[in-house]
């Protein structure tokens, strides 16, 4: 903050004060007008249906025995082609055996893909209603004991009101928390207006190539459209952005990009008492050396992270809330700030790491191949193409040969303004359920399944009313993932909220406000 300050006074002096002056009282207007931005007022919605969920001492302890037995089944994905079969046949007959009514309603069309994945429609009584759907996934990524857990990974044991587990967080809290609301919906009689699909991948951690992808196929096959689709992504952040007052639930409207560039330098062998003066590894270790001393552009202000910083602004104090009200002057500023941190620094640029080296294989013998692996994470106003042609441009060396190995694009960016149904609704539920959260549109560093839906719809949204508090990001694929019993419970009756509210017909119009001078 004092950095920013500092850096900022520096750069005004460079200018001249004249120019200093107008601008400060042009932004101080703007971060004034801002405050009034409220956005929608929540006593104008419509409410169609309000079926509300008492979780009473029994309900509380059934919800919790199904989510810990789904902890316990170790439906691990190893790799694209190995997973722990066995367990996920399991979990195809826990789900059976969980939740009878959602299985064997009428309302209820339910379909197995590629053997492990399910895909249920619930069509809507108003069949003019574009429906939406949810998603989550039923796969984890692998999980040891020994590496440091207080209980074993898939004991789902519960310590001061915490269940651990790999899975509480990614993604079975929202898998059981979506199945759970609907099983009580439907047992209290709810009958939607607006049709939704559920869409359970069971390969998410290894690119979702069978679940995901064979859903959309599906789905394309009958010409489904969808209003909006929800994943997993993004979360409730409470403590985690320093200088916000309050907790922030950020709602992913975008996904980053991915390039996986194999460099490889090809000489011909020799012996090494007669060495060329370049080896193999030397001209690829220059190469990999330019790319680092050479990161992708920066490029705050021009994606969603833009955004973010704009919807808190007015949750931070002096002077932040100054700086953030007015990125369209200070957003060179807080780029540079931001870049200094990796975990920040991952918003504001493509990220470029390098993860594998190798080259050589006997003492005396000078290499004929050395081959790197780049992972690249591309920001959401860059391209796959451009990227490829940077990263040709900064390495300048023909004997060094790019390969892309895997890579895409970086999801398009949803809609999240008055008028956009998916982020309204969601937000709404959010507000419903917690009034004093900040709501914002967020990006999302890491990928989804969501990314296979982009042709079905063009709203996807990464989110779960997942509370974490600072350092609990490192427990996703780490150790000690955990949930509390409340935040579950929060999942369920999140889950059944938000369908409730998809039963809005149209948003309420926007009230008006001073938003742009
Ligand atoms: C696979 O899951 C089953 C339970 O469903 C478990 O008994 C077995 O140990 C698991 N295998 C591996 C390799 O994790
Ligand atoms: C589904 O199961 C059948 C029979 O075990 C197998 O032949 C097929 O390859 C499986 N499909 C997928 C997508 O795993
Ligand atoms: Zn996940």
């Amino acid at each position: 903050m004092n950095l920013i300050m500092i850096k900022f006074l520096k750069i005004i002096i460079g200018t001249g004060f004249i120019v200093f002056f107008i601008l400060v009282t042009i932004a101080s207007i703007r971060t004034l007008s801002l405050d009034v931005n409220a956005g929608l007022q929540l006593a104008r919605w419509e409410t169609p249906s309000d079926i509300s969920l008492e979780i009473d001492h029994r309900k509380r302890e059934e919800l919790l025995t199904l989510f810990k037995e789904a902890i316990r089944i170790p439906t691990v994905s190893f790799s694209p082609t190995e997973s722990n079969t066995t367990a996920l046949l399991h979990f195809n007959s826990f789900l059976r055996r969980a939740f009878p009514t959602l299985f064997t309603s009428g309302l209820v069309h339910h379909e197995l893909v590629a053997n492990y994945s399910h895909l249920f429609w619930v069509p809507g009584s108003q069949l003019d209603l574009v429906p939406y759907l949810l998603l989550a996934h039923i796969d984890v990524v692998p999980a040891t004991e020994s590496d440091g857990w207080v209980a074993p990974p898939f004991s789902a044991q519960e310590i001061d009101g915490f269940i651990y587990g790999r899975g509480t967080i990614d993604d079975k809290s929202s898998l059981m928390g979506i199945l759970q609301a609907l099983e009580y919906l439907l047992i209290q009689g709810y009958a939607p207006h607006r049709g939704f699909y559920l869409g359970l991948g069971h390969d998410e951690e290894v690119s979702g190539y069978q679940g995901a992808l064979n859903i959309v196929r599906l789905l394309k096959q009958r010409n489904v459209r969808l209003a909006f689709v929800l994943d997993e992504g993004l979360a409730v952040l409470d403590g985690v952005i320093s200088g916000l007052d309050g907790p922030a639930a950020l709602i992913g409207v975008s996904e980053k990009g991915l390039a996986t560039v194999k460099l490889s330098v090809s000489t011909l062998p020799g012996h090494a008492s007669m060495p060329s003066r370049e080896s193999s590894i030397g001209i690829l270790a220059a190469a990999v050396k330019r790319l680092e001393d050479n990161p992708m552009p920066m490029l705050f202000g021009h994606g969603p992270e833009r955004e973010t910083f704009e919807h808190l602004a007015h949750k931070f104090g002096l002077p932040l809330k100054f700086v953030l009200s007015n990125l369209w002057l200070f957003s060179p500023l807080v780029g540079r700030f931001l870049e200094q941190k990796p975990d920040s620094n991952a918003f504001v640029r493509t990220t470029t790491a390098v993860t594998i080296f190798n080259a050589g294989v006997k003492l005396n013998v000078m290499p004929s191949l050395a081959e790197a692996y780049v992972n690249l994470r591309i920001h959401t106003a860059q391209s796959l193409q451009e990227v490829m042609d940077l990263i040709q441009f900064t390495i300048g060396d023909h004997r060094v040969k790019i390969e892309l190995i895997e890579g895409f694009d970086p999801l398009p960016v949803s809609s999240s303004d008055d008028k956009s149904y998916g982020f309204q609704i969601i937000k709404k539920t959010v507000l419903d359920m917690f009034p004093t959260v900040a709501v914002a549109p967020g990006i999302c560093v890491g990928n989804t399944d969501s990314r296979h839906f982009k042709d079905l719809t063009k709203d996807i949204y990464r989110f779960a009313p997942l509370w974490f508090k600072p350092g609990d990001a490192k427990r996703f694929h780490g150790i000690n993932e955990r949930i509390s019993r409340k935040n579950y419970e929060d999942l369920v009756l999140f889950y059944s909220r938000l369908i409730q509210n998809c039963d809005i017909r149209k948003l309420p119009e926007p009230h008006t406000s001073v938003h742009e001078l």
